[in-house]
């Protein structure tokens, strides 16, 4: 036998001298649910280990955080201030803009500020758009989404990442954000964001659920879960209309999507191990079934393979922290 895969398997250290993949701590980014009482820290039970923060505990959160190489954030807004036209997202006043402003200014450009932008958690309905005769409308929406945008970044957001999956809402953003005078902002759009049932608890964590009034789920603006062509035009949709990093949403089940859309687009790629993918680990952990650090690892990785340059997870801290990558 002339090749013995096995050799460079032998110790640690030479399969770490072979490893193809590998992970950087630069490339993992931590969400956040922020809620406008300050003094708040109250665990979300769907999301073991995370909370829903005001500004102290955030503050002194990241501070933390960064020590451990957590130099990125994406913020998400949980409220009670809801309409029709989701119209707090546009508010200065509001969790996510507050909580921006108290970064940027206490961590400068150490950390890299990035704003979750939709209408789901500011609007009474649920929906991440406009409804209109019981439809989420699409191009009515898109304004509210660039001034939401405008409004972000006006209170120091570095990047814009616009979750709500309507069709051209990249180049009105960034129509906006340039007439505004914020041309220097990045959009990470959500680009190929599948219609998936393991976005349960962030919902209850963001109280964005679709209620009564409206369809009853988002099958009409996110993409079905069959498709993976045109999850590719839509990752090149956005890549047109300026979107700088494109993300796949989920990523564990669609680790086909992720390497698909890395090999088509000239752009970064995200991917975004999302809220039932974060419980399911941690599910099987608390069960004894599996070791927490051993499945996230592999989790990652998976997902890095496939071809994903930012990692979006709720197990970044943990991961660098208990040194798992
Ligand atoms: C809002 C939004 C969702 C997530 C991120 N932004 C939920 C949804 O589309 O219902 C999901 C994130 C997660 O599950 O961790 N549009």
């Amino acid at each position: 036998m002339i090749d013995r895969p096995r050799r460079l398997r032998r110790t640690q250290a030479l399969r770490d001298l072979v490893a193809e993949t590998h992970i950087p701590a630069s490339c993992l980014v931590q969400p956040h649910f922020v809620v406008a009482d300050d003094g708040a820290d109250v665990p979300i039970p769907s999301l073991p280990g995370i909370a829903r923060m005001g500004l102290d505990p955030l503050l002194k959160r990241v501070e933390r955080d960064l020590e451990a190489g957590v130099r990125q954030v994406l913020l998400f807004a949980v409220t009670d201030d809801k309409d029709g036209a989701g119209s707090t997202g546009e508010d200065p006043e509001a969790p996510a803009h507050r909580a921006i402003r108290a970064l940027r200014s206490k961590f400068g450009e150490d950390l890299t500020v990035i704003a979750d932008v939709c209408l789901c958690t500011y609007t009474d309905h649920g929906h991440c758009g406009l409804i209109e005769n019981g439809q989420v409308v699409n191009d009515a929406t898109l304004p509210l989404l660039a001034r939401q945008s405008v409004s972000l970044a006006e209170a120091g957001a570095d990047m814009i990442a616009p979750s709500d999956m309507m069709d051209g809402r990249v180049a009105a953003i960034r129509a906006g954000l340039d007439e505004a005078g914020f041309e220097d902002r990045a959009i990470m759009s959500y680009a190929a964001k599948f219609a998936s049932s393991f976005y349960g608890p962030f919902r209850e964590a963001a109280d964005s659920a679709p209620k009564d009034a409206g369809p009853k789920d988002r099958k009409s603006y996110q993409m079905d879960l069959r498709n993976g062509v045109e999850a590719v035009r839509e990752a090149l949709l956005d890549e047109a209309e300026g979107a700088d990093i494109l993300m796949v949403k989920p990523a564990l089940a669609y680790l086909d999507i992720i390497r698909d859309v890395s090999q088509a687009v000239d752009r970064p790629v995200a991917a975004y191990l999302v809220s039932g993918e974060y419980a399911a680990v941690e599910l099987l952990a608390r069960e004894g079934l599996a070791n927490r650090a051993d499945i996230v690892r592999e989790h990652l990785f998976s997902v890095r393979r496939a071809g994903a340059d930012v990692l979006i997870t709720y197990h970044a801290r943990a991961a660098l922290e208990e040194r798992w990558i």
